[in-house]
């Protein structure tokens, strides 16, 4: 357990403060998935006359914080969204920056992550990337795949529509060289044709700074996710603040398209 990131466990120094958000959770009841887009570097860092790589440097100690925080509370898989398919067109400058960005969080955190028995996976292409960082990227999923904590989704270069064309052409092949009939493809099957196979769907999807879009992420994964939109931006964004989207989610109706109990 990363006790430093609720202080121990507990964060009430005097018993009659209103308890935290955190120590209130309701561990029965626990998105089992929960989907980050990490908006507001930009805007976190002109708010301050800071570059916006001052930013993004920021929100890699915010993901820090939040990684060992989501693994503690008990969510099986956190899926975060580092860079889509479209962020290429940023200016090279920032593009390049977060790539080296990326490739130093990774060297710095592998470890740590892989002695709490983190299993880090990078979903979407992997097509754009330099070879060196795709190596590192290899050995840091290698290195994770047997482990049985959480699992730690980074998704990078990713877009969701393109990943659910990828999922279509690869079935369409298969079916094409008759390993599989057209009428074995169902949810199931599409499911883990996705870079997330194996994952449950997305229980809860969080997006910070404001926006209230999904951007293409996991579109079919989060069919029936419960959103929490929030102003504040990446790097300000607490355990505590996560600890507050889990209990909202606790608090929500879920109905799957059917009825509750007293409908
Ligand atoms: C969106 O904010 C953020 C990104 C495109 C990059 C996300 C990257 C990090 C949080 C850095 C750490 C990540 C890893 C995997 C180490 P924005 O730049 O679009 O902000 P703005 O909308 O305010 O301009």
């Amino acid at each position: 357990m990363w006790k430093h990131i609720f202080g121990g466990g507990k964060s009430t120094a005097n018993p009659q403060e209103q308890p935290s958000a955190i120590d209130s959770i309701d561990r029965t009841n626990i998105p089992r998935h929960v989907a980050v887009v990490m908006d507001g570097n930009g805007r976190w860092a002109k708010a301050r006359g800071l570059s916006r790589s001052a930013g993004h440097e920021a929100g890699a100690r915010t993901l820090k914080r939040i990684v060992r925080a989501a693994s503690d509370m008990g969510i099986e898989v956190l899926t975060v969204y580092a860079f889509s398919t479209e962020n290429w067109k940023r200016p090279p400058m920032e593009v390049d920056f977060l790539m080296r960005l990326f490739d130093s969080f990774l060297q710095r955190e592998i470890e740590e992550l892989h002695a709490e028995h983190v299993r880090l996976r990078f979903i979407g292409r992997r097509d754009r990337f330099g070879d060196r960082f795709l190596r590192r990227m290899r050995e840091a999923e290698d290195l994770m795949a047997g482990n049985t904590g959480m699992r730690f989704n980074v998704a990078a270069n990713y877009g969701g529509q393109d990943e659910i064309l990828r999922a279509a052409r690869s079935l369409a092949a298969r079916a094409a060289a008759g390993e599989l009939s057209p009428e074995e493809i169902d949810e199931e099957c599409f499911s883990n044709a996705l870079d997330t196979a194996g994952d449950p769907p997305v229980d809860l999807f969080i997006r910070t700074s404001g926006d209230l879009r999904l951007s293409n992420f996991l579109l079919w994964q989060s069919a029936y996710a419960e959103l929490f939109f929030t102003d504040t931006h990446w790097p300000d964004f607490t355990p505590e603040e996560l600890a507050s989207a889990v209990n909202d989610f606790a608090g929500r109706n879920r109905r799957f398209g059917g009825l509750s109990a007293d409908d």
